[in-house]
């Protein structure tokens, strides 16, 4: 069954038709209230959310069709050791589709696997977060009118912030758009990402540890907050929570033109104060979210109806290496194949399919 685990799943053009329905479902609500009639949402998050979670349902709420799930990990079967892949087959019998949030990475890849019902990954662990992807791009769209030619900053936490990764991949499918990475040394975006994503696409990128020097140029500024579940260390947490704080003050060094996303929730890295300021988006985006999960909930239902499948992965191994990554789904979930997909056949670089974790074949 056709699903959305990674934002790379969708072409562009894809990307493009679920901006422009939710933009049709923005001007004309009433044509899609009963969308999703007997149609059933089922929201399985194991850990925390109230955007994504809730967006999710309004979203199924307002296409006509209900919803059902649970919002966190122990009012679930998965608390007495259930397996991901048996959640997934169990909700197949009660729902149509699944929006599934896990701290396991790789676990909404599990479980569109074994459903046979689309799945939407609403976040795994540190990896990717998609459907924020979406109510980023078409926040962008509608504040800036255009995906193209823009100069990007994102700052903050760029190790652990899977939204700052979905939405690379997603913008390196544009035309002409160039990355300020702006962090401290020891949130540096993943060199993975840099050349998977910033180098294959040849996007023009530079690293800064100087927000206020970054600020003049940009048509957008990504803030994220430091993500003190993904660290190891609270000592280290909180060294780095005050890296960045946007202020009223440091807000005038931007353009008038420009536009502050977040993917929320903010702890203290945006003051309060920024909120009026036309330009801070984020509450505007976090609406723009919900629209674009309802373009994504029709899209995912009526491809099921046509029986699309999803593509199989090509050129894996299997049970070759072993993924040490104990943030990965195969570190719990019990007989789950090891299998890796060769990256780069030259240098012999594999990546685990369920966390992007990398293997070097001697
Ligand atoms: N942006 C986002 O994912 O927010 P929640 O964690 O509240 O869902």
């Amino acid at each position: 069954m056709r699903s959305l685990i990674d934002i790379v799943d969708f072409s562009v053009e894809e990307l493009d038709e679920l901006l422009k329905t939710a933009c049709d479902i923005i001007e004309n609500p009433a044509k899609y209230a009963e969308s999703c009639k007997g149609k059933k949402l089922a929201t399985l998050f194991f850990e925390p959310s109230t955007r994504t979670r809730l967006s999710f349902e309004a979203a199924m709420m307002e296409l006509g069709g209900n919803v059902l799930g649970f919002s966190e990990a122990s009012s679930s079967s998965a608390s007495k050791g259930e397996s991901v892949a048996d959640t997934a087959k169990m909700i197949s019998c009660y729902a149509d589709i699944i929006a599934m949030r896990h701290p396991k990475e790789g676990a909404p890849y599990v479980a569109a696997k074994s459903a046979w019902i689309p799945v939407i990954n609403a976040g795994d662990g540190g990896h990717c977060h998609p459907t924020q992807t979406l109510a980023d791009l078409l926040t962008i769209y509608r504040e800036l009118g255009r995906l193209e030619n823009l100069t990007v900053g994102f700052c903050g936490d760029l190790k652990y912030g899977r939204t700052v990764h979905s939405l690379l991949a997603a913008l390196a499918r544009y035309k002409n758009i160039k990355v300020v990475l702006i962090s401290p040394e020891e949130l540096k975006l993943p060199k993975y990402v840099k050349y998977d994503v910033l180098d294959k696409a040849g996007m023009e990128y530079v690293e800064t540890t100087s927000l206020e020097e970054s600020m003049p140029q940009l048509d957008v500024l990504y803030m994220t907050r430091i993500q003190r579940e993904r660290f190891d260390s609270f000592d280290e947490y909180e060294r780095l929570k005050d890296s960045y704080i946007l202020t009223a003050e440091k807000m005038q060094l931007g353009k008038d033109t420009m536009r502050v996303l977040h993917p929320l929730p903010r702890v203290n890295e945006i003051s309060v104060a920024v909120d009026n300021d036309p330009r801070a988006a984020y509450f505007r985006q976090a609406l723009n979210g919900k629209y674009m999960r309802m373009a994504l909930i029709l899209k995912l239902l009526k491809e099921a109806e046509e029986g699309r499948q999803m593509e199989q992965i090509q050129n894996t191994v299997t049970n070759e290496f072993y993924c040490d990554n104990p943030r990965c789904i195969s570190s719990v979930e019990q007989e789950l194949p090891h299998v890796f997909k060769c990256v780069n056949p030259e240098m012999g670089i594999y990546r685990c399919i369920y966390c992007e974790a990398k293997k070097t074949r001697k």
